[in-house]
């Protein structure tokens, strides 16, 4: 299998060693405009199989010819968070990216599945999947995989348990008005509501939603060991056809009782992409939640359409 990482930047890069590390594809083709960063870095990766012993070729390009025949398609491409900024004043330069590289990727591999990154997230799944014109099964946004590993992080740190024991849902668009569900969240199969109190548990949701601004705060960009790593997990169970069910930004099609756009829900992967949308149900507070995440990636999408009739 082949998988192309679009971006060669601080996300890109991670995304590509984390696939090269899981030794689980033939090759990882990373690919960006700047000339000599996506070979520079595909190079040093590839220097460190011998020591993290992985067989797969990492190779770097400027030229889209080379991506040809891809089973996957990372979509980084684009500019990151400066302090200051929210993800959404990223919308109309991405928007450009992400539209011109999905086009020329498919060109190139008319049968991958497509995972985008970029930012604004829901809406520039949204870009990717006009501009692709794949059906919605193959294109998907990763989000709620990072958004509940910082989450799962919090808790496991709070309660002192490992991290492996944790699983949650967290649900919505990928900003400060994701939605994450304590109630399906547990501990060793415990609901997290036995082993913590509320007022620590809503510190940890906040702690949550603001988890990107936390640490562009702190360093003067975006985060990417753990955004990498989300979109890595994502490509490994599309690999292995694993059906694992993952927090991702996908179609919604009434599902949730909305239409037209790419929100997170709870999603089984697999060798065709999104094998199914999970429905669970939410309490009338957890739908409130639901709603005014939506409401947020409509009016981003609205303002998208703005620009693009500008
Ligand atoms: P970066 O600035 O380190 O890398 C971006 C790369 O995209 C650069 O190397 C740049 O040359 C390249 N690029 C720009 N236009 C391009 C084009 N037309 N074709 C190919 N490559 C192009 O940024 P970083 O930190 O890697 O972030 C990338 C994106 O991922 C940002 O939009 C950021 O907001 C987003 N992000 C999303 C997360 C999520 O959870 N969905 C988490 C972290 C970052
Ligand atoms: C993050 O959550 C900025 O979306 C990026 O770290």
């Amino acid at each position: 299998m082949k998988v192309t990482v679009a971006g060669a930047g601080n996300v890109g890069a991670t995304v590509a060693d984390c696939i090269a590390r899981k030794d689980m594809v033939d090759e990882v083709v990373l690919i960006d405009i700047v000339e000599g960063l996506p070979q520079g870095k595909a190079l040093d990766m590839a220097e460190s199989a011998p020591i993290h012993l992985f067989d797969t070729k990492v190779t770097g390009t400027n030229d889209y010819a080379d991506t040809a025949g891809s089973d996957i398609f990372v979509i980084t491409a684009g500019l990151a968070r400066k302090p200051g900024m929210s993800r959404d004043d990223l919308l109309a330069k991405n928007a450009f990216i992400v539209k011109s590289v999905t086009e020329q990727f498919v060109a190139h591999s008319p049968n991958a599945i497509i995972i985008v990154v970029s930012n604004p997230l829901d809406v520039m799944t949204y870009v990717a999947y006009m501009a692709s014109g794949f059906p919605s099964d193959r294109v998907m946004g990763m989000a709620g995989v990072l958004d509940t590993a910082r989450y799962r992080s919090f808790i496991a740190a709070e309660l002192g348990v490992s991290v492996k024991d944790i699983q949650a849902l967290l649900m919505g668009g990928h900003g400060d008005t994701m939605v994450p569900l304590p109630r399906y969240t547990t501990i060793g199969g415990i609901p997290l509501p036995e082993l913590m109190d509320e007022e620590t548990i809503n510190a940890i949701v906040e702690r949550t939603k603001f988890g990107g601004g936390e640490i562009v705060k702190l360093m003067g960009t975006s985060a990417w060991y753990a955004p990498g790593a989300a979109a890595a997990e994502m490509v490994e169970a599309i690999v292995k056809d694993s059906g694992r069910v993952l927090p991702c930004a996908v179609w919604l099609n009434g599902k949730y009782g909305e239409k037209g756009l790419f929100s997170g829900a709870p999603t089984r992967l697999g060798r065709n992409g999104v094998e199914e949308i999970i429905e669970v149900e939410l309490t009338e507070a957890e739908q409130d939640l639901w709603n005014t995440s939506s409401d947020h990636v409509r009016a981003n999408l609205a303002t998208l359409e703005r620009i693009q009739n500008s």
